[in-house]
């Protein structure tokens, strides 16, 4: 990475607490520090850090760090010249032209991808007012959707012939590699190559800063398939990381704390055109993680409301949920007569949508409001069956003021007594939110004490009563985690069972599990003699980690002091008790 006298002219004047703020802005002073729940992945208790006279940020949930430019790439998605120049207008340095700084291979071809990107986009646009864009302009108007609102999206047409654009971007200079690399143009049988998007409307996907970084087309005929074609991943293009209309939405998000998620590209742009410009989209996948990442930054509360189908309820329920696991308020919003946002704005208008969205439930309540809307006198059987899946809903909400309060709501709505809703709630365990596949480190083999100790604990599962100090932090595999925080959630009359009601619940684990289930138990497999033994040692080495963990700290705040002490002390006696 260059550094140059102009980028330590723009580290030296620019304060990273103010840089970062603007994205995170939670972010609190902590001692020497300041702290906030990380903006690069999911966490409820801050391990977020910037030092403000080192200029440096790090994260030691995630370990994702470095100085200012590295936040901004990061956090924007952008190449470090971007983010150079971003940062040198901030901090009123002339950053010149970008031939003059050193620039790494992989920038230099972010950058190129970018403005091959945005000569198709160009070419798209011109398309669509060309003679030969005039199907596709009596569609967008059949769709209802003004020149202004075209423009604004930067709405195109994709010509049929198969090799409009490549013709053009060839005359332009570009290179057929880039071409193929931006996913403009894809290899066809034969190795012959070909415009990737024929006769089809063109929606540019833009990152937040509002640059083109994929597409979506629409076939026109209603039979063509796909109906949307999208994209491939490109070095400029994660569809997990994408939402689409973050950029146009980005200015009302801001002010208001709210965004709302929809289901499609129509649905974004027809509630833009209406007015509701705080909506946004996935790009035809479930909302990830990384997704709810990314509007947690901008956002705290949200509302899902997808297509008026078994399929958009089904989604959209998941979707709230994936906001919920990110810490995010979530509330649900339905429409009615089986439309979409999108024709139902064109129906009945804003003011009419606008009720609706008043009318979001949270997740709870829109779960239960569809139960009783199917079964309006259940009995106590299916009573008794809603309630343990509309909990896997109750437990997934980490706010615990809320989570009461939906236990609350759950026992007055079913009339059942609240002390046995809660009984049931610690018997529902929820499978952890799903990884961010990209990043994650790969998981650490099952430490041998560990398996040893699952092992006893499948062998006979009776021990679990025995394990009350542990904790399923306590284990530093993250199966092994999983694993016994399932056998504690087992009702006891699963106990017996216990192997098969866990490869059951994981069936990815399911030849694991039965392996220590029956293997014999080795001469040291636990590591010491019984259960109580294991559950000492397993405990004491879970303290050296997080001993170990603290030390590392450049500081401590007051907390993390007492947590200190509080586990040297732990350590000594757990020593002398031997
Ligand atoms: N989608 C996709 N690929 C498909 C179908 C759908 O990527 N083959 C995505 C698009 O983002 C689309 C969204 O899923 O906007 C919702 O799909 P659907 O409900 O089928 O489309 P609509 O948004 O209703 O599309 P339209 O209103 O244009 O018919
Ligand atoms: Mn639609």
């Amino acid at each position: 990475m260059s550094s140059s006298p102009i980028i330590e002219l723009i580290r030296e004047k620019l304060d990273i607490i103010d840089v970062v703020s603007e994205y995170v802005p939670s972010l609190k002073r902590a001692g020497r520090n300041y702290k906030a729940n990380c903006p690069f992945h999911n966490e409820k208790t801050p391990s977020f850090t910037v030092n403000p006279e080192k200029k440096i940020f790090y994260c030691f949930g995630c370990n994702s760090g470095g100085d200012i430019f590295k936040f901004v790439m990061d956090i924007e998605g952008l190449s470090f010249p971007e983010a150079a120049r971003k940062l040198a207008a901030k901090a009123g340095v002339e950053y010149g032209d970008e031939r003059a700084h050193q620039i790494s291979p992989e920038d230099r071809e972010r950058l190129d991808l970018k403005k091959i990107m945005r000569a198709a986009s160009d070419f798209y646009q011109k398309a669509l007012f060309s003679p030969a864009g005039e199907k596709a302009r009596l569609y967008l108007g059949e769709r209802r959707l003004n020149k202004m609102t075209v423009e604004k999206f930067e709405l195109g047409w994709a010509p049929a012939g198969g090799s409009a654009l490549m013709d053009e971007l060839k005359q332009a200079g570009w290179s057929s590699d880039l071409a193929l690399k931006a996913g403009l143009i894809t290899e066809r049988e034969g190795g012959r190559v070909a415009d990737t998007f024929r006769a089809r409307v063109m929606f540019p996907i833009k990152n937040q800063s509002g640059e083109t970084i994929a597409f979506g087309g629409r076939v026109l005929d209603p039979e063509g398939i796909p109906k949307y074609l999208n994209s491939p991943e490109t070095p400029l293009f994660s569809k997990r990381r994408t939402l689409y209309g973050l950029h146009e939405a980005l200015p009302q998000v801001r002010r208001t704390g709210r965004l709302l998620l929809l289901e499609g590209y129509m649905d974004v742009i027809g509630a833009h055109q209406h007015g509701v410009d705080w909506a946004v989209a996935p790009l035809g996948t479930n909302l990830t993680l990384e997704h709810s990442g990314i509007v947690r930054r901008y956002a705290k509360d949200t509302v899902v409301m997808f297509d008026d189908d078994r399929a958009g309820i089904q989604a959209s329920v998941k979707a709230a949920e994936t906001f919920m696991e990110a810490g995010l308020y979530v509330r649900l919003a339905s429409l009615d007569g089986g439309l979409d946002p999108d024709e139902y704005l064109n129906e009945h208008g804003r003011d009419a949508f606008e009720a609706k969205l008043a009318a979001a439930a949270d997740p709870l309540d829109f779960r239960m409001n569809l139960f009783f809307k199917n079964k309006p006198t259940p009995t106590a059987q299916e009573k008794a069956q809603a309630i343990a899946v509309l909990l896997e809903t109750v437990a997934r909400q980490g706010d615990e003021v809320l989570k009461s309060e939906w236990v609350k709501n759950l026992s007055t709505r079913f009339g059942v007594e609240q002390a046995s809703v809660l009984k049931q709630l610690r018997k529902t365990s929820v499978a952890l939110p799903r990884e961010t596949p990209r990043k994650a480190p790969a998981a650490p083999a099952m430490p041998q004490m560990e398996k040893g100790y699952i092992q006893l604990l499948l062998r006979d599962p009776g021990l679990i009563a025995q394990s009350d100090a542990l904790a399923p932090e306590d284990f530093c595999s993250p199966l092994a985690r999983t694993l016994f925080a399932a056998l504690r959630a087992l009702p006891p009359e699963a106990l017996a069972k216990a192997p098969a009601a866990l490869a059951a619940q994981y069936p990815e684990h399911s030849a694991l599990v039965h392996e220590l289930a029956v293997a014999d138990l080795g001469p040291d497999a636990s590591g010491g003699r019984d259960a109580a033994g294991a559950v000492r040692m397993l405990k004491r080495f879970s303290s050296e980690r997080r001993l170990k963990e603290l030390k590392a700290l450049p500081s401590m705040d007051p907390q993390q002091l007492q947590e200190y002490s509080r586990l040297m002390l732990e350590l000594k006696s757990s020593v002398k008790d031997k």
